[in-house]
């Protein structure tokens, strides 16, 4: 069915390789209407999707999307993950390729990633790398995969606690997002969407930050029009950036603020914190460093503690069980190394992130000390 002009809450965006167009990014209130955007893409009608979905994710919208799905192709089937990044493994790869060949996917077929990171990141590995690659797509549900993961085709898996350790680059032939998803999202997980939201804004766009200062209101409340807004301005932010450097040879790095120390922390705390709760954290991290360094100053860091505040997120956090040198030594044995240094994301002011290689041990120990309560 054609999608109506009111359930589109803002028009599509366009990811382009080269100029030519991958995919495009579509915002909507509903999940009528992706059977269609497929359609458009050239699957004939008796193409088998498989939707990946986990505990959370699929007693809400599994049956949605599938009974949309059906409407245009053949069989759509449902494969379940555990919910939460301990179920990031290689195992439950090699779980989701078993039921592909039982459920005989071929190369034509494709998987349908419905959820959040997580998700999203192991149904593109799975379609990188079942019989060579097969195409997937994604819908994501949660707001940090609205706003950063579903876009851009880094897809991976967690291996022996190294996080995103292994994976490929692999893009996705459609991004649909129904935002009406949000509104079962939990907030702590809106929280988590928001500290990658903030990054944009410390990244690219100061303007951005005060909006964000006045709006915890309208996110909270599950303002729909302001969320599509505040979504689309981001998702152009991330395209722009994957256009420019696909494989993180160089700018796309950017969009790693605040997740160097955030990696490490998440590691170390045994994933009890969520991804952006660690972001957030290294964020703080992050600002303390370039304030150290002479770029900010220390109303910029009170700043951004005021506006993870305002969203529920921690700029600190608790050392149990491990201290600095810890955070050091991980966040050395992450893969944001390049040459045996840390590459590390700085702001030259607010609004504007840029990448170092000159970090000493004491310095990054001396920005782990910031936010580390030991
Ligand atoms: N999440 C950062 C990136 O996609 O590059």
């Amino acid at each position: 069915m054609a999608i109506k002009m009111d359930n589109r809450l803002q028009e599509p965006l366009q990811v382009k390789e080269n100029g030519e167009l991958r995919y495009e990014i579509h915002f909507l209130n509903t999940f009528s209407g992706l059977a269609d955007e497929l359609q458009k893409l050239g699957y004939p009608a008796d193409v088998k999707a498989c939707i990946v979905a986990d505990s959370n994710t699929a007693p809400l919208y599994a049956d949605a999307v599938k009974e949309e799905l059906e409407k245009a192709f053949g069989k759509a089937v449902v494969f379940l993950l555990p919910a939460g990044e301990p179920s990031k493994t290689l195992e439950h790869i090699e779980d989701l390729y078993e039921f592909l060949i039982q459920e005989h996917f071929e190369r034509r077929d494709f998987l349908v990633a419905l959820g959040g990171g997580v998700v999203g990141d192991m149904t593109g590995f799975a379609a990188a790398t079942y019989l060579r690659g097969i195409d997937f797509i994604q819908v994501p549900t949660t707001l940090l995969a609205m706003v950063d993961s579903s876009i851009g085709g880094k897809t991976g898996v967690d291996f022996r606690g190294h996080k995103n350790m292994v994976g490929a680059f692999y893009m996705p032939k459609l991004v649909y997002m129904d935002l009406s998803t949000l509104k079962t999202l939990p907030q702590r997980e809106l929280s988590c969407g928001m500290a990658e939201v903030i990054k944009y804004g410390y990244t690219f766009d100061a303007p951005f930050l005060s909006i964000l200062k006045g709006s915890p209101d309208k996110v909270f409340s599950y303002d729909l029009p302001f969320l599509a807004q505040m979504i689309y301005r981001c998702c152009n932010y991330k395209r722009t950036v994957v256009e420019e450097d696909p494989r993180e040879k160089g700018r796309r790095a950017l969009l790693n603020f605040g997740h160097t120390i955030g990696h490490a922390v998440e590691k170390l705390k045994k994933f009890t914190l969520l991804h952006g709760e660690c972001v957030s954290i290294g964020m703080a991290a992050a600002i303390y460093l370039s304030m150290k360094k002479g770029y900010l100053a220390e109303s910029d860091l009170d700043g951004c503690r005021e506006l993870a505040s305002l969203y529920h997120l921690p700029t600190e956090v608790q050392a149990d069980g491990f201290n600095a040198e810890d955070v050091l030594k991980t966040l050395k044995s992450d893969k944001k190394m390049s040459a045996g240094k840390v590459r590390f994301i700085l702001l030259k002011k607010a609004g504007e992130g840029f990448i170092d290689h000159s970090l000493s041990d004491e310095e990054l120990l001396d920005a782990i000390h910031s936010v580390l309560k030991e």
